[in-house]
């Protein structure tokens, strides 16, 4: 086992290192922006229905359904097509509308969840096209679809999901991107210049793993909170929830996600000094709005942490403590600033003396309903 964790401690941690490797694996083969090329060989046969449809519906549980979330917002921009995202479990007992003109993509790192299982069948017997976005090969979520892609992230081992989520976002910029140039909706230079964005993203994560010493010092810090609230907006709204689910999944501290302008409506009565926010707060088109959410959260004494674009200065002014990435395209900021969340959770956990690899009550994949 100590060989199987290449040197670290842990599998979460070399799984988070790993990040730069697995997206690069993801994207290789299939994005090549020099020549303008970008294949995904499982949507071959498939790119009528998909170029076609009237909706795609995403389906999934747990972490891959924030991917979810992530693509809804890729594919709404992009490809100007309307997205629904759907807890596997809620969509396969709610007697969905659905049909032929219907695109479903499921989510899943193991291929093996239940419930997006159900969903699939479900969804197949109305006429929908069922396309699935897995990493294990030849699992059961691969074999019910009609085609799809997987993630290649290598097998993901920590039960809480780190690799697997950022694999899972790259097919899915990918088809979100190829769908945006089929439909027009994108101009051939946006579509390459995006394609640039995308391919860069790896050497953007291996930076953001660079700042592990400054996020152990933070970790120090909070390890002994016992809630924590995460907000964001926009691409990194899906961020936020994953970074409350990563911190609850293994430190069990009592972690919520929230969309930062809806704090207002709840969240809010939570803070004082000892409740530390994590914003995600990086430079996109909803940045002043966020760091006007910052500036409420400092009034009423809250701790902040933010994730930040390296270089700003607005939020380092206001926050106790800043972690800084580099700057990305807004739409790809989710994989990388779910890096230093990742990396936080980890270090807590480990504070904490909590059993990182295999948390209590939760399993690696869950094969029952
Ligand atoms: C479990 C795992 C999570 C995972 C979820 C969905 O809850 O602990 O890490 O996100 O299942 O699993 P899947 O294999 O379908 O992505």
């Amino acid at each position: 086992e100590a060989i199987e964790k290449g040197g670290y401690e842990h599998f979460m941690m070399k799984e988070i290192y790993e990040q730069p490797k697995s997206i690069a694996d993801c994207l290789r083969g299939r994005l090549d922006a020099k020549s303008g090329r970008l294949v995904l060989g499982g949507l071959r046969d498939y790119m009528n229905k998909f170029q076609n449809a009237e909706r795609i519906i995403i389906t999934a549980c747990g972490t891959s359904w924030h991917a979810g979330l992530v693509a809804e917002y890729l594919f709404e921009e992009f490809a100007r097509v309307p997205v629904e995202v759907e807890y596997a479990s809620e969509f396969r007992y709610r007697n969905p509308v659905i049909g032929e003109k219907d695109f479903v993509i499921a989510i899943s790192q193991s291929g093996e969840t239940a419930d997006t299982l159900a969903a699939i069948e479900l969804a197949k017997s109305k006429g929908a096209t069922i396309f699935g976005v897995c990493n294990v090969v030849g699992s059961s979520i691969p074999r019910a679809t009609h085609a799809g892609c997987y993630t290649h992230a290598g097998p993901e081992i920590g039960v809480a999901s780190t690799k697997a989520f950022t694999a899972q976002i790259s097919i899915l910029a990918m088809m979100a991107l190829k769908l945006g140039y089929q439909r027009g909706t994108l101009t051939e230079s946006k579509y390459i210049q995006l394609l640039y964005e995308l391919e860069a993203i790896p050497g953007k994560v291996e930076q953001a793993l660079k700042s592990n010493d400054a996020i152990k010092y933070i970790a120090e810090e909070y390890k002994d909170v016992r809630n924590a609230l995460y907000l964001g907006r926009g691409y990194n709204f899906p961020v936020a929830l994953e970074g409350a689910l990563k911190l609850k999944e293994i430190s069990y501290i009592h972690a919520e996600g929230y969309p930062a302008a809806e704090m207002k409506h709840g969240p809010i009565a939570l803070i004082d000094e000892e409740m530390p926010v994590f914003f995600i707060a990086t430079k996109d088109s909803s940045y002043e709005k966020v760091v006007s959410n910052i500036q409420e959260v400092k009034a009423r004494k809250g701790k902040v942490i933010a994730v930040v674009t390296e270089g700003d200065t607005q939020v380092k002014a206001i926050a106790d403590h800043v972690i800084e990435i580099p700057i990305t395209h807004e739409a790809f900021a989710p994989l990388v600033a779910v890096v230093p969340l990742q990396l936080l959770s980890y270090h807590i956990a480990v504070m904490r003396g909590c059993n990182v690899d295999q948390p209590r009550n939760l399993a690696k994949s869950v094969t029952v309903e």
